[in-house]
């Protein structure tokens, strides 16, 4: 009781001398549990043991995180102890504050369970509801620089890192507890036309061949000018990231391209964390102020329209200014705001989604009301292969190193390297609207990432097809009749029935494996409308002043429909030009 009333004390003082704090607006209501602050007063703690002599909480919370680190070590410390393969330590979202699942004074919550749905109590994790904070204190002071980028994805990082090296002094904000955004989950890779790696394997591309299936892809209503600098600098932004340490020299298929062309890491594995890691580190080794739990909330506005930087509210700082010279915005699609899915696109209303749960569309409201206008926004992608049940993407790369679709009667009913609308509307189609994936020990050993499948429980195999029949509950003659069809076509290098374009690998090698699969919202195509320099522009066709945008906030680069590996590609490559655009705009160099 005593270190409760010392806590109440400190917090007094702290408003009383005016350090940043949260105010506690009510005591908790309905605490069913011990909350994560309880059970360390329980063994003899008191306030400073978190939160240090300061009693300073700033909004990347890495005093707090020092101290869980001090007592209970690093994340790399407690995910060496784990036995397990999954386990929350050993993370692939990189070094993440212990504080993304592990509230003090609210429950606990894993970060995992906004994509995975594993059963896992961490401790503070059982009260219902906790200590309602509301943030009432705005913060007075100002913060300044060259550049504002909002957004740590793999656009915003691009350009974070692009402003600096131009020159600019660069503040980077994440709404969220972790940086990464959709772009950390990205399991296919980049398309790029003309790379080193290409010629390695003597994969014979063009920048034109890319500009055409893009369009194609898009059903040519993508801006084609913003579509031929994709094409044309997408090997210069391979280089560029392989010059930062990522490894891109994996090259593969996906749906709507001509050639291979999807560049990934040695083995096919997943490129999400990996390239999410490389931008991370590199922000970090140049010392860019990157900032999670901190939401922009205004683009800020002199008289004649120049966005003159932003309000931004922190999770304990409360409300405050950064002054900019250039802001660009990096914070993605709407994929995850049912909502705006519904009210766009009604029929898609109800159906999961692969995204993060950060993907709101906040940034392009943002745009918007600052000026910029939205284009395409009816234009939403839903991708074929989400795991039933769950939010895990099954990566085309699957289908691309030689899976195949078979529905609930056992059967192949489409080309399954077609474009991810012409898939999908596909298997909503069949009984059950889902179907399954069906591979074998070849194509699993082709692709890294299909490992993960199994470890996360998604997987089902038999010995032979009969037995793999018998676990999906599908008639094994059938099943067996559609894989040996399908080898029959891959031996005659001929897909006739479905004029599949690519047969990399038969189907015959056991075991074999099945994934259930149905359709999920994956990407919006459409957001604010910018012209080659990355510039925001309004509804008179004119450019906001000192606002740029790049990634999935953007509409036009993918018109009706993206292409797999073209979302990585637009963000390093656009966000490379909105960095330098921004750069010089906010120095003059
Ligand atoms: O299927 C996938 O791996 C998705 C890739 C993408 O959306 O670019």
């Amino acid at each position: 009781m005593r270190s409760v009333r010392k806590c109440f004390l400190v917090f007094l003082l702290a408003v009383l001398i005016g350090l940043p704090v949260w105010s506690l607006e009510a005591a908790p209501p309905d605490q069913t549990g011990p909350s994560l602050a309880d059970l360390h007063k329980a063994k003899g703690q008191n306030c400073k043991s978190c939160h240090g002599e300061s009693m300073k909480v700033d909004d990347n919370e890495s005093g707090v995180n020092a101290q869980c680190a001090s007592c209970h070590g690093s994340l790399a410390d407690l995910g060496a102890k784990s036995k397990h393969d999954i386990n929350a330590h050993k993370s692939h979202l990189g070094q993440i504050n212990c504080t993304a699942c592990h509230h003090g004074h609210v429950a606990s919550k894993p970060y995992c369970l906004n994509c995975h749905t594993f059963d896992m109590k961490i401790p503070g994790s059982t009260a219902k509801t906790g200590i309602e904070r509301k943030i009432v204190r705005k913060d007075p002071t100002r913060d300044r620089a060259d550049v504002v980028v909002i957004g740590a994805g793999a656009a915003g990082f691009t350009a974070a890192i692009t402003a600096h090296d131009a020159g600019a002094n660069v503040i980077l904000l994440e709404k969220m507890p972790i940086t990464g955004g959709n772009s950390m989950l990205s399991a296919g890779g980049m398309n790029a036309a003309n790379t080193q790696f290409q010629a390695k394997k003597n994969i014979k591309d063009s920048t034109d061949l890319m500009f055409t299936d893009t369009m194609k892809g898009g059903k040519n209503i993508n801006n084609p000018e913003l579509v031929r600098i994709l094409a044309e600098k997408s090997a210069e932004s391979v280089e560029w990231l392989t010059s930062l340490g990522a490894d891109l020299s994996d090259v593969g298929r996906f749906g709507g391209a001509s050639v291979n062309r999807i560049h990934r890491p040695t083995g096919g594995s997943v490129i999400g964390a990996h390239l999410i890691g490389v931008l991370r580190k590199n922000a970090e080794d140049r010392k860019i102020d990157i900032r999670v739990n901190s939401k922009v909330v205004e683009l800020l506005r002199d008289a004649d329209g120049k966005v003159t930087g932003v309000q931004v509210e922190g999770k304990h700082r409360g409300l405050y200014v950064i002054e900019a010279k250039a802001v660009v915005i990096a914070a993605g699609g709407f994929s995850a705001n049912a909502q705006m899915v519904e009210a766009f696109k009604p029929e898609f209303a109800g159906m999961t989604t692969s995204n993060q749960p950060g993907a709101q569309g906040e940034g392009m409201k943002l745009g918007e009301a600052a000026g910029g206008q939205l284009i395409d926004m009816k234009e939403i992608q839903i991708h074929p292969t989400v795991a039933a049940g769950s939010r895990i993407l099954i990566t085309e790369a699957v289908r691309g190193n030689g899976a195949i679709l078979i529905n609930r009667e056992g059967k192949r009913f489409v080309n399954e390297l077609t474009t991810r609308d012409a898939a999908s509307a596909a298997i909503l189609k069949q009984t059950g609207k889902s179907a399954f994936l069906v591979f074998d020990d070849s194509i699993r050993k082709s692709l890294k990432q299909i490992d993960g499948y199994f470890h996360l429980d998604l997987v089902k195999e038999g010995a032979t097809v009969e037995e793999l029949a018998k676990a999906m509950g599908v008639p094994a003659d059938a099943l067996k009749a559609s894989v040996d069809a399908y080898n029959a076509a891959f031996d005659a290098k001929n897909d006739a029935e479905f004029k599949r374009p690519d047969l990399p690998r038969a189907i015959r090698t056991p075991k074999f494996y099945a994934i259930e699969v149905k359709p999920g919202i994956h990407y919006t195509m459409g957001g604010l409308k910018i012209d080659t320099l990355t510039r925001v522009i309004n509804k008179d066709g004119a450019p906001v002043p000192h606002l740029y945008a790049a990634g999935e906030v953007t509409g036009g680069v993918h018109g009706a429909n993206r292409l797999g590996g073209n979302s990585i590609s637009e963000t390093i490559t656009f966000g490379r030009i909105a960095g330098a655009t921004a750069a010089k705009q906010a120095t003059g160099k």
